[in-house]
């Protein structure tokens, strides 16, 4: 029997503990040991829970337990996560988690602690929810050079985007609607804002490219300037709008790092990723496109990913899985103002005909979109591939010149 404590009972601790107590015969006919769930941590009262026995509001009760071999930290965010984590794998018990704010900021001083203790500190859960990549990218993909990873890795703003393209709904209708269904985050700004999709990037980024990529300087934009308007235009161009974490390597060898909307042609395999789904391409130089799906969020997707390095831990107590990357100060990563891409326009002029000659004389090759019912003063353009410096360049010139631009959203070529 392997003792394990798992530390959180809310919508994935409570799956977690779910998943070893329904799944316990097929995980011991992979482990072929069994699992014993002896302390869950939480600070609330489960009075009516099977497990109510295992509860316990202390964590000494589970640093202190030398029959503990294997920790779910399944809290999130940083404290005390981070404290109790750090605490956890110096007393050489493996520790598994689905928080990706913890593995996003403190990665790489938790795996180096972990490989000076002979332990195993696993995240399969912090990206794409039971979506399976922090392993195949670690293990799979690790014969390619890998170019490129693009991600829907925030199954709220997914699941937002989907309704204001099929049903036309508004964005805060649709957002109440996520967080009824259990998608959200406890503070929904981490999902509309991209901060939860930026820390999955730098995760995935770290993994690939083997130095740890902070998200603090990432350039993060949201969903919430998207409108109905803006649908209509990507539609009129056969693209719907996804939320993207992209991440790609340029010919110098520094990367190209940033979470942004995108329109995304009708046609991409991400394009067809709705509702909370996520998807993730990684671009391998020998593999050419790979793409996975699932659900990235909810109980127990997310769950089920969580019992995997569980498992995994379960086979490798005395050996360590080689899961690691170096410390890094993001110097490996160009600044946003340098990133080239095609970009949506959206502009409000009082005379939108002299205007747009305008736009033309600016950007050059633009291509014009047209709706049925487009509001009076405005129209919509895709430019050209230039830098967001030039564009951030034309742009204000063209506000001097009473031309104002109304939406910006990055064309993917994904
Ligand atoms: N709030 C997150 C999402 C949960 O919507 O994808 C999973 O990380």
């Amino acid at each position: 029997m392997i003792e394990v404590a798992i530390m959180g009972h809310g919508v994935v601790g409570s799956g977690v503990a779910e998943i070893i107590t329904t799944h316990k015969r097929k995980l011991f006919s992979s482990i072929g040991e069994e699992i014993h769930i002896k302390h869950i941590l939480d600070l609330r009262e489960f009075p009516d829970s099977p497990l109510c026995d295992r509860f316990t509001k202390s964590f000494e009760d589970i640093i202190n337990d030398v029959e503990v071999r294997v920790v779910a930290e399944v809290m999130g965010g940083i404290n005390p996560a981070y404290d109790y984590t750090k605490r956890l794998l110096k007393a050489g018990k493996s520790v598994v988690t689905s928080n990706k704010e913890l593995v996003a900021s403190k990665g790489a001083e938790l795996l180096q602690i972990a490989k000076e203790n002979n332990a195993n500190f696993l995240f399969e859960a912090s990206v794409g929810g039971g979506i399976p990549i922090i392993r195949p990218l670690s293990q799979c993909l690790v014969a390619n050079e890998v170019k490129e990873i693009a991600g829907i890795l925030n199954g709220t703003t997914n699941f937002i985007l989907t309704k204001m393209f099929d049903e036309g709904m508004d964005f805060d209708a649709a957002l109440k609607l996520a967080q009824d269904l259990g998608f959200a985050e406890r503070n929904p700004e981490a999902d509309v804002e991209g901060h939860d999709a930026c820390r999955k990037i730098c995760i995935l980024a770290s993994l690939a490219f083997g130095k740890h990529v902070y998200p603090d300087n990432i350039h993060t934009e949201g969903i919430t300037k998207i409108t109905l308007s803006d649908v209509k235009y990507a539609a009129s161009n056969d693209c719907v709008i996804k939320l993207i974490g992209d991440v790609k390597v340029l010919n110098d060898g520094k990367m190209d790092i940033f979470v942004a909307p995108m329109l995304i042609n009708k046609k991409s395999q991400l394009a067809n990723i709705d509702n909370e789904f996520n998807g993730i391409m990684v671009r391998g130089d020998c593999t050419g496109d790979v793409v996975f799906y699932g659900k990235g969020a909810g109980s127990m997707p997310t769950a089920s990913a969580v019992v995997a390095d569980i498992v995994d831990c379960c086979k490798h107590l005395k050996a360590r899985k080689y899961l690691f990357w170096a410390d890094s100060t993001n110097d490996n990563i160009i600044p946003y103002n340098k990133s080239e891409t095609s970009v949506y326009l959206r502009f409000c002029a009082e005379d939108p005909e002299s205007a747009l000659i305008k736009v033309k004389d600016l950007f050059g090759d633009i291509r014009v979109l047209s709706i049925e019912n487009k509001a009076e003063n405005e129209f919509a353009v895709i430019t050209p591939k230039l830098s967001i410096d030039k564009i951030s360049d034309c742009l204000s010139k063209l506000n001097n010149d009473g031309v104002t631009v109304l939406s910006k959203i990055r064309i993917g070529d994904l």
